[in-house]
């Protein structure tokens, strides 16, 4: 049997049209397993609640006490000889006592000689010796140079601040010498009048 283009194309559209109406049908009768959505995992928020304290401090007053200086006789001008050091102890501080026979910063006595000094070296805190060749106070340990006749400027090796020096008074009517204070701390020392009762 021949079949004519028309009859041809009219069957090709009745065939399409039957698969689409099955596609329709058989969706809405096999419908698809519905997607299920899982809950994930639960997570847990926790609140944080900071609470502000309120400190109250009590302050202490501290009182200043002012303290100063004794003024105390540590030497007379007849027992002193030119280029000799004595040794003597100020306020707990061993001091070295000189008359340089030369004019000397800060000097005392009737030719502004009259010096002293802390024995304590400032690099590390050795003991002083003088050194009457030189006129300097020397220290055996690192073998660093003071002048005595320059308020104790450190002159050589590893020290670089001043001696602390003995500020002196002199009392021309006895020949007597006081201490009365120190131009910087002493090595080793918070301060100078540590002990010394107000
Ligand atoms: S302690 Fe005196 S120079 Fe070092």
């Amino acid at each position: 049997m021949r079949i004519t283009r028309r009859e041809f194309l009219a069957a090709a559209g009745a065939g399409a049209a039957a698969f689409i109406v099955g596609a329709v049908v058989g969706r809405t009768a096999f419908p698809k397993e519905k997607e299920v959505i899982k809950p994930g995992p639960t997570e847990t928020v926790t609140a944080t609640t900071t609470e502000t304290a309120t400190v109250t401090q009590t302050q202490t007053q501290v009182q200043l006490v002012e303290k100063k200086y004794p003024r105390v006789k540590i030497a007379n001008i007849s027992e002193l000889n030119t280029g000799q050091p004595v040794f003597k102890e100020y306020i707990g501080h061993r001091i070295v006592v000189i008359k340089l026979g030369e004019e000397a910063v800060n000097g005392v006595g009737p030719e502004k000689d009259v010096v002293a000094f802390s024995m304590l070296c400032t690099h590390m805190g050795g003991f002083l010796i003088f050194d009457s060749n030189t006129k300097t106070l020397v220290c055996p340990l690192h073998f660093s140079q003071f002048d005595p006749a320059k308020g104790g400027q450190p002159v050589i090796g590893h020290a670089t601040e001043y001696l602390p020096q003995v500020i002196l008074e002199y009392d021309e009517a006895t020949g007597d010498i006081y201490a009365v204070g120190f131009t910087a701390l002493v090595y080793g020392r918070y301060d100078n009048l540590q002990g010394v009762k107000a």
